[in-house]
């Protein structure tokens, strides 16, 4: 988590910064701060808050001329959200400053040694620590910043992508990565440093991503020096031309992030299946499966990894792959994964689902996969992320930036990418004749269409949202493939409108969640008409009986719901393994226009951040 930002070069820094900051503050925002070097001066500001506080306080404190900068956002993990405690983070001396992404892990002892060597420390954070036993390796060592850096980087334990400058060296900036992001964009005698490149993209195409255990020096004027940080081994950059626009990055007209990502579904389920999809030839392509198609069809069975609501889609993604595919599927949460001596064998796939490739657990996970000799599969949105580098293959979701820190497209698109690939093992098992494939083909063909109609419910969300915006709980349920729909519309509502929300199996309310049922209680069920729609309906009419709030998701033309429930809002009818696609629609509305009533941060809600790469 955390975001950070750098500039050398013959602009202005400032305005670089604060605007990247902007662009990053999903990855946290419980405080930032930014240093701008003008070759004399060291003009440094920070805040508890938000980058527009840091730009309010920044503007009216310091001077903002400069050409080197580097800015912070934070998302607290060592020491409270407090202005002490925000990046950047200066050495005793004054001559070094840093701003750090990631935990290190032992900073504990560090800080003693240094306070034992007459060290002061005016922070809580394991990243003052850091700057300053660089400091100190410099002075006792006789070094260079970029030697410091790495004899110091050897010495600690942890995760980081840090940016960090010396005084005495206005022309510089050092940047090593381990664990957390680190992007750097190159243009004419100027260079770029940023958590992701949407701070730099509209001065530059030119990028390369750091990859763990590198560091670089950044000197104006000269190549980019690349090292390795264990031996000091020169590393070749690679230099890649990135695909990003600055659109895809701005809200377009929309009042938020979230709202704009929700209505760009039928474009982005598209766009994942742009391609891949040939349904006239009853084809599937995609490079990742095509090429690994033995290790998929020898699986003795698919395991999932994946967090938060990538987790979800990988629910989804087992109906999908054990019923169109036959294929064992087991899902799990990475966290969970990782630390439970999995048994996994060489015969097992694992597919990691992760909408920003950066979540740490899901990249131990994959680690831990691998030593153990699977074959790993990436679903990931972010072009050239940790999770992408580090699976063996894979398959982009091509969701676009996913902004909004609540997760709406990525969703979709990863059920998506993960029906064409259970579809295309489906048919390379014998299991789906090609009529039935080009049938289910040309139905996915239409579902961007229906994703459309299902956005229409949106007048009628707002309504909805509308009586039930002061709950204090809600419940969802779902049967079937859209059980993980009901745990993803409880998650929606949690996250960003602070209701406590539970999502459950609806045969399941039985044995317990039904206690909680009483004419408060507004509960979602989504009881489209295929699957197990007579028990839903025997559901609905448990929750009629207890005198419950009942708000459907049904399918067009659904009339037995519709005499019980409070509220129905309809989605056009699809397969049933294709229902998650539009059920998940008028649940992320719903959640949306719940937060937005009730005053919340929809794009930002409190103490969540994008990208965890904290574990
Ligand atoms: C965070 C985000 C969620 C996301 C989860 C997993 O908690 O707030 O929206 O689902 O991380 O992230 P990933 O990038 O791995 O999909």
């Amino acid at each position: 988590m955390c975001g950070i930002v750098g500039y050398i070069g013959h602009r202005d820094a400032y305005p670089i910064i604060i605007k990247g900051l902007q662009r990053l503050e999903y990855r946290g925002y419980d405080s930032a701060g930014v240093a701008i070097y003008d070759g004399k001066n060291i003009n440094l500001s920070k805040t508890k808050g938000k980058v527009e506080d840091l730009k309010k306080k920044s503007e009216s404190e310091i001077s903002l001329a400069g050409k080197l900068g580097i800015g912070h956002t934070r998302w607290a993990t060592h020491g409270v959200p407090n202005d002490v405690n925000s990046h950047p983070h200066y050495s005793n001396s004054g001559e070094l400053v840093i701003i750090h992404n990631g935990i290190i892990e032992n900073y504990d002892s560090i800080k003693k040694e240094l306070i034992k060597r007459g060290y002061v420390f005016h922070s809580d954070t394991d990243t003052e620590v850091l700057v300053n036993l660089i400091e100190e390796v410099k002075k006792k060592e006789d070094v260079k910043l970029g030697k410091a850096v790495q004899i110091a980087l050897n010495q600690v334990v942890g995760a980081y992508a840090i940016t960090v400058f010396d005084i005495n060296k206005p022309d510089e900036i050092v940047v090593a990565k381990l664990g957390s992001p680190l992007a750097i964009g190159i243009g004419e005698n100027e260079f770029f440093i940023a958590s992701d490149a949407s701070p730099f993209i509209e001065f530059t195409n030119n990028a390369m991503y750091l990859e763990d255990e590198q560091m670089a020096i950044l000197r104006l004027g000269k190549e980019i020096k690349l090292r390795k940080i264990k031996d000091d081994s020169v590393v070749y950059p690679n230099i890649q031309e990135l695909q990003l626009n600055i659109e895809e990055i701005e809200k377009g007209g929309y009042d938020h992030f979230m709202l704009k990502e929700i209505y760009e579904q039928p474009r982005a389920i598209l766009d994942t299946y742009r391609g891949r999809l040939l349904a006239s030839q009853g084809l599937i392509k995609m490079a990742g499966v095509d090429d690994n198609l033995e290790k998929f069809l020898n699986a003795n069975r698919i395991i999932i990894v994946a967090c938060g609501t990538s987790w979800h889609a990988g629910l989804v993604a087992e109906y999908i792959f054990e019923d169109l595919a036959r294929i064992p599927v087991e899902v799990e949460y990475a966290s969970e994964f990782r630390y439970r001596n999995p048994v996994i064998t060489d015969k097992d796939v694992v597919i990691a689902i992760s909408q920003s490739g950066e979540t740490a657990d899901t990249l131990a996970a994959i680690k831990l996969a691998k030593e153990k000799g699977a074959f790993v599969f990436g679903v990931c949105n972010v072009v050239g992320s940790s999770i992408s580098r580090e699976t063996d293959a894979g398959a982009y979701t091509h969701a676009g930036p996913e902004i909004g820190v609540a997760s709406t497209k990525a969703f979709t698109t990863q059920i998506t990418i993960l029906t064409l690939i259970a579809l295309k093992l489906a048919k390379e098992k014998g299991v789906f004749s090609t009529s039935k494939l080009h049938e289910f083909l040309t139905e996915l063909e239409n579902i961007p269409s229906k994703v459309e109609k299902a956005l229409q419910s949106n007048k009628l969300v707002e309504k909805i949202a509308e009586v039930y915006k002061d709950s204090t709980n809600c419940l969802y349920l779902g049967r079937g493939y859209n059980f993980p729909v009901a745990l993803e519309g409880a998650l929606k509502l949690k996250e960003i409108s602070y209701i406590h929300a539970e999502g459950y199996p609806a045969a399941e309310m039985k044995h317990g969640p039904i206690a909680l049922i009483d004419e408060h209680m507004p509960v979602i069920v989504i009881a489209t008409n295929k699957g197990h729609y007579d028990k839903v309906v025997s559901n609905i009419q448990e929750i009629k009986s207890r005198k419950g709030r009942i708000i459907a998701i049904v399918t067009e033309g659904d009339t037995t719901v519709k005499e019980l429930a409070d509220y129905v809002i309809e989605v056009p009818e699809t397969f049933e393994s294709l229902t998650p696609l539009l059920t998940t629609i008028p649940l992320q509305l719903l959640s949306y226009h719940i937060a937005l009533m009730r005053g919340c941060n929809v794009d930002q809600p409190r103490n969540l951040a994008k990208s965890v790469t904290v574990e």
